[in-house]
């Protein structure tokens, strides 16, 4: 039978480069080797209890379909929090609950672009943006950020050059995957002066947003641009509260338009979940500050004890994250991706290996982040420093080694 034709879309969407290795790693496991997973951003603490209890106490007779643009008291009560927490005046008109920030992501590549148009971003970058871009036929466009200058943002020159008729956003993340840098007020005010002289959006990915460190306290875009309709903001309960697999995030703009316009294509899906986005609520309601104040301490400590280790490593270059559970790490070696398959297939000590994520998967332009590796540090402190020792034992064995 002649082969049956696919889209170029599909064909053309690159694999996760967290999970393109992890076929290795389940042979590692099946040959009976422990598996340290630093390569996934999936949060080892405990979701709060009190989501848990929401989905036990559920009593609605029917499992229905929820209103499109989202549950109305989830609304309600995300608006609250983010006005508590960042002392805004949000209300619940200008939120649209979605299956997680990754939605709210293609929801609005869909209505600020038509197919070919352009979104600026800034290379390395959190890799299903490009996956978003290609299923809504949208061109990203990737300013290199590099790791010698701490990923800061590239010069108002630099990102001018890059606009053209068919740029309709730039798109942030902050604090950001896969760097773990926290941008600056003053370096957002810098895009959005952009954005603004050249009429284009501004949409600010802050999935982390409570997750900083060193003394600095959450921030958001909405904070500099009360009322702009310019602005729009993405965001999750994925990470913050461990929720991953709830798939609750949402967008939220003072800009009607595209909440309107959004919402026809938010119907066409119907809903996002019903018993998730009601525990949600009830969560954000009845959650305590400690929960996050607790999380934060603890991947700080854990970013420490990351970095305590990972500078025994001859030949490592790293800059220090503030935020964020990630960072990218020079090895060297001249491919990490190979590197990391050795670890996975051929290396182990004391029956332990580590699968780290090649970097090169982050880069939009090729040949970059060759030599490095993002590291997430989501396992306990006693779990990374050792996950740390395979990967300089590893180093040590690895007959690619440059140094
Ligand atoms: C920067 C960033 N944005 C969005 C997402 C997707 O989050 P969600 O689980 O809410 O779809 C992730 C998940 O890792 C992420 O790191």
């Amino acid at each position: 039978m002649p082969r049956l034709k696919l889209s170029n879309r599909a064909r053309q969407t690159p694999p996760s480069p967290i999970r393109r290795l992890a076929h290795l790693a389940e042979r590692a496991k099946k040959d009976g080797k422990s598996v340290y997973h630093l390569n996934i951003g999936q949060p080892d603490i405990h979701s709060p209890v009190e989501f848990f209890d929401a989905v036990r106490t559920f009593s609605d007779p029917v499992l229905a379909y929820d209103r499109s643009q989202g549950n109305e008291l989830l609304c309600r009560v995300w608006a609250d929090y983010m006005n508590r927490c960042l002392g805004l005046n949000l209300s619940a008109e200008q939120f649209m609950v979605t299956m997680g920030a990754s939605e709210a992501l293609v929801f609005l590549f869909m209505t600020c672009c038509d197919p070919g148009d352009e979104v600026i971003i800034f290379d390395p970058t959190y890799a299903n943006y490009i996956g978003f871009a290609a299923v809504a036929g949208v061109t990203l466009v990737p300013i290199l950020s590099d790791l010698e200058h701490n990923f800061a943002l590239p010069s108002y020159e630099k990102i001018e050059a890059q606009i053209t008729n068919r740029t309709r956003a730039i798109l942030l993340c902050s604090p950001n995957n896969p760097t773990g840098t926290v941008y600056s007020p003053e370096e957002i005010q810098e895009l959005l002066a952009i954005c603004e002289d050249y009429n284009i959006f501004l949409v600010v990915d802050e999935t982390y947003r409570e997750f900083v460190y060193d003394g600095l306290e959450p921030f958001s875009v909405l904070q500099l641009a009360p009322g702009s309709r310019r602005v729009i903001v993405v965001d999750s309960l994925s990470k913050r509260f461990s929720l991953c697999g709830a798939r609750i995030g949402c967008f939220v703009t003072w800009n009607e338009e595209v909440l309107a316009t959004t919402l026809n294509i938010a119907q066409a899906r119907l809903a996002a979940p019903t018993l998730e986005q009601a525990a949600s609520a009830h969560m954000l309601q009845t959650v305590s500050d400690e929960y996050l104040s607790r999380v934060r301490r603890e991947f700080e400590m854990r970013r420490d004890v990351l970095f305590q280790a990972l500078e025994q490593i001859p030949g490592m270059m790293a800059y220090k994250p503030k935020g964020a559970f990630y960072s990218i790490v020079q090895l060297p070696v001249d491919d990490a991706e190979k590197f990391a398959m050795f670890l996975l297939s051929e290396f182990a000590l004391d029956g332990k290996t580590t699968f780290v994520a090649p970097a090169s998967g982050f880069y939009m332009q090729n040949g970059r982040g060759q030599n490095k590796v993002r590291v997430a540090y989501v396992l306990e402190s006693h779990e990374l420093e050792h996950a740390v020792a395979v990967l300089r034992a590893g180093l040590e064995a690895y007959p690619g080694r440059t140094e």
